[in-house]
């Protein structure tokens, strides 16, 4: 059974197959109407949302589906203790896929270990958030008719930013891609991903702390919400809240057909007056989250004909490792899913041999071997 908890969980030719399937439920949203009839979709949300969830259920009911659900911890059975693992067998009961939002990193993919149906990670901490990718990977190739060779400016808080994580993992493997990573240096983008993916993949990347410098060789603007829910401290929170704020005075320099994504919700980091621009494109962005969101149900549920149906028994050389585990590590992340399933086994993956470095299965955190 196939899951999305990474970006990575997909090959590319499977990516631009959803892409192309996106691109035709645009055309003709009657053929699909009806695929999903007799279907449900569980949203399980443990953590606030209102673009994924509602993309998700609205997704399913345009699909002819239906769906079930909760929106808050509080108001599931998890405030009494229930594990995830218990939860999502529950669930399979009365489901026939699930999207699960978790504050813990990990949660979801715990879910799938223990799945009788699909499992989607729709945003799991500070860690991934991959159908946002999908989301991100659309609203590019509708706008700029591709998604290879172009430099892509990432803004604002890439350290708690998932939506940054699972889209630098996912333009790394289309050719001609250069990031300019934009922050603080109490927000740039963790090691593994520029260890694991750009140097690893040899992607050209820089790392900068002015936006105005970085503006002009820029075709796509990724701006980013500073994540006060990750922060540890309220005061760190208040000292870098406003680090970059996107004015029309700062588009001047940029180029006349740079693309202005934002995962949303924005709180300051876009002037309301930047939204009149032609180059604004968030609030497109939600409308194609909807349609890849659609496109990916079907794909998991395998609800469609051609193209879905001629699935590679190989998933790909490209996918997430799924190399051996070992357990007698412990992940150290407060973020994990391991510090509140008291039975969960911290597991490991090798990720790299030289320095004896082992990842998380669930939040890839790294740990070294002494
Ligand atoms: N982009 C995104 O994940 O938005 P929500 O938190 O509203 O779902």
């Amino acid at each position: 059974m196939r899951h999305l908890i990474d970006p990575m969980d997909f090959t590319v030719e499977e990516i631009d197959q959803l892409l192309e399937v996106g691109d035709d439920i645009i055309k003709n949203p009657q053929k699909y109407s009806q695929v999903c009839k007799g279907k449900k979709l569980a949203t399980l949300f443990y953590e606030p949302s209102t673009r994924t969830r509602l993309s998700f259920e609205s997704a399913m009911m345009e699909l002819g589906g239906d769906v079930i659900g909760f929106s808050s911890a509080d108001s599931s059975s998890a405030s009494k203790g229930e594990s995830v693992a218990d939860t999502i067998r529950v669930i399979g009961c009365f489901a026939d896929i699930a999207a699960m939002r978790h504050p813990k990193e990990g949660a979801p993919m715990v879910a799938a270990m223990n799945s009788p149906i699909p499992v989607i990670n729709a945003g799991d901490g500070g860690h991934q958030h991959p159908t946002q990718t999908l989301t991100d990977l659309m609203t590019i190739h509708q706008l700029k008719g591709r998604v290879d060779h172009m430099t892509v400016g990432l803004c604002g808080d890439l350290k708690f930013g998932r939506t940054v994580h699972s889209l630098i993992t996912a333009l790394s493997r289309y050719e001609g891609i250069r990031f300019v990573l934009i922050s603080p240096d109490e927000l740039k983008i963790p090691d593994y991903i520029k260890e694991e993916i750009l140097d690893k993949k040899q992607i050209p990347y820089t790392e900068v702390q002015s936006l105005d410098e970085a503006m002009p060789e820029l075709d796509i603007l990724y701006m980013t919400r500073v994540q006060r829910e990750r922060f540890a401290s309220e005061e760190e929170y208040l000292r870098l809240k406003d680090c970059y704020i996107l004015t029309p005075e700062k588009l001047e320099h940029a180029k006349a057909d740079m693309c202005i994504l934002h995962p949303l919700p924005r709180v300051n980091e876009i002037s309301v007056a930047v939204d009149k621009d032609p180059r604004a494109a968030y609030f497109k962005q939600v409308f194609f989250g909807k349609i890849i969101r659609m496109a990916l149900i079907m794909k998991l549920l395998k609800v469609t004909p051609a193209p879905f149906d001629h699935e590679p028994e190989n998933h790909g050389t490209e996918c997430r490792d799924t190399g051996d585990v070992i357990n007698h590590l412990h992940c150290d992340n407060p973020r994990c899913i391991t510090t509140i399933e008291q039975e969960l086994p911290h597991s490991f993956r090798m990720a790299d041999e030289k320095s004896k470095t082992y990842r998380c299965i669930y939040c890839e955190n790294p740990v070294q071997e002494k």
